[in-house]
């Protein structure tokens, strides 16, 4: 039998699951105007720009530009996310390539007035958080730029933590570089420079004419039996990875496009036509903080993915094996939605990724002795906790547990050979090169980060110039195969 997820996960009995605060929010914010609009689909659609949706806000770029929203000034959705770039993040108690960002937005309505203490009303009245375990922080500033440091929303928040009887000091970091060398001194309100800046392209010099951005306010839920890690400084603070602070959600203030200098290129910024509001919060974050656990593989999403995997393979989560298990579960977890919006396993753009996460998951679970097929059994777990939230997910279920299982057919017919031939390499304590790289590829099907992260693991080193010879014998073999259809 797979343990109950109910007990397993945290200790706060009766906390909401992962779908109660869904929809908990949603409802929250259409007691507030706020209309509730679809999801975007995980790959999007006329963006050739990015391979997935990172973001709630990506579906509403012309609207944060000015353009009107159909649905009116008020928003809100649970966005379905990918950030493929996380993958190697993945195993530790908070990373995952999938989650669910949930959103509002203020197109040119409400601003910061309303949404600091609407979050922070959500948090502690809907969810149930600890009020004095939440952390805020600020935008300090832009002075090359001419924007003003954001003491407009530090004010909101020291009204808040002074009517709930907390201090609310105030600290000036600017960097995370600082913040680990001068800790926070407990201030509940830290104020950092390029971190409170939210755009697409992830900083303000990044960001190309005409593209939206502006200073945010990020929440950070403390979870003080976490000791800091050194590794990560000297001193704690809100930025530090060390998995002390979690961050839980941010509101964008997003209220300046990008403009060009004399010469065409992206200089200052303007302030856009209104000032709107794009709030994103981490569903799984947010289940976890209602657990007391900073750890997401215990929400409800995830628990019974990773019961499951126990059950199938006799390894413990608590007990050693968590770092597969999280990779694994998080994995097919993405793999699975890719699958339900009709993405195939494939060599390129986002098949490759849908390749890649399924692949590996699968060598994960080689390792914790699951060597024969076990997607079959495991993907409908994954379904079954969308089949409510996700009608979509319920619908194409049988579709997507066909094509992840061919997909699994299809590398087990090589992967023992493959990771043979890896380990023989590895005895000899020889190099690996760009050709063998490729024949890995091309022969036994291993996406190549696999093989450079198993070459890691088995202190097989990698020949310099790798990528030249591997991208060559790509080149090569993409030539022949066209040549081969022409003749058909
Ligand atoms: N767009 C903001 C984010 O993705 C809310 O974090």
């Amino acid at each position: 039998m797979s343990p109950d997820p109910s007990v397993s996960g945290g200790t706060s009995a009766g906390a909401m699951t992962a779908d109660d605060i869904r929809r908990a929010y949603l409802d929250f914010f259409v007691a507030r105007g706020h209309h509730v609009i679809p999801w975007a689909p995980l790959v999007p659609r006329d963006d050739p720009t990015t391979l997935f949706n990172g973001s709630g806000m990506q579906q509403l770029v012309p609207n944060l530009l000015g353009e009107p929203h159909p649905d009116g000034t008020r928003l809100t959705d649970s966005q379905p996310c990918l950030r493929a770039q996380d993958i190697d993040e993945v195993g530790d108690n908070r990373h995952t390539t999938f989650f669910e960002m949930l959103g509002n937005w203020s197109l040119g309505d409400y601003f910061k007035s309303e949404q600091i203490p609407w979050f922070w009303e959500f948090l502690t009245d809907v969810v149930g958080l600890d009020p004095a375990r939440i952390y805020v922080s600020c935008y300090s500033g832009n002075p090359e730029f001419g924007i003003p440091k954001d003491t407009e929303s530090a004010d909101i928040w020291t009204g808040l933590f002074d009517a709930a009887g907390l201090d609310a000091e105030r600290v000036d970091l600017g960097t995370a570089a600082r913040g680990a060398e001068l800790g926070t001194g407990g201030a509940r309100i830290a104020f950092y420079g390029a971190k409170n800046w939210w755009c697409r392209m992830g900083s303000a010099e990044a960001m190309p004419v005409g593209e939206p951005g502006g200073p945010d306010t990020e929440v950070f839920y403390l979870y003080p039996e976490v000791a800091h890690d050194p590794a990560y400084g000297a001193h704690c603070h809100h930025n530090c990875d060390c998995g002390r602070f979690i961050e839980l959600g941010n509101s964008v203030f997003t209220e300046f496009r990008r403009v060009a200098g004399p010469d065409g290129e992206p200089a200052g910024f303007a302030p856009l036509p209104r000032r709107n509001v794009d709030y994103g919060g981490g569903l799984e974050r947010i289940a976890a903080a209602a657990l007391d656990t900073p750890d997401v593989f215990e929400v409800s999403l995830l628990r019974p993915v990773v019961a499951k995997l126990e059950e199938l393979s006799g390894s413990a989560y608590s007990t050693g094996e968590t770092h597969a298990l999280r990779v694994i579960a998080d994995h097919l977890r993405g793999a699975t939605f890719l699958a339900v919006e009709g993405v195939r396993p494939s060599n390129k753009e986002q098949g490759y990724v849908m390749r890649r996460l399924v692949r590996r998951a699968i060598r994960y679970a080689y390792e914790l002795g699951l060597t024969d097929a076990f997607l079959e059994e495991l993907v409908p777990v994954v379904a079954d906790v969308y089949h409510d939230s996700y009608p979509v997910v319920a619908a194409r279920r049988d579709d997507a547990i066909a094509a992840l299982v061919k997909e699994e057919r299809s590398f087990r017919r090589t992967l023992t050979r493959g990771i043979g031939v890896l380990h023989t390499l590895a005895q000899r304590g020889g190099t690996l090169t760009g050709h063998e790289l490729f024949t890995l590829h091309d022969t036994y099907g291993f996406p190549v980060e696999l093989s450079l992260e198993e070459a890691g693991r088995h202190d097989v080193t990698v020949a310099p110039g790798w990528r030249g010879e591997f991208d060559a014998d790509m080149a090569e073999q993409r030539a022949r195969s066209r040549a081969a259809a022409a003749k058909k």
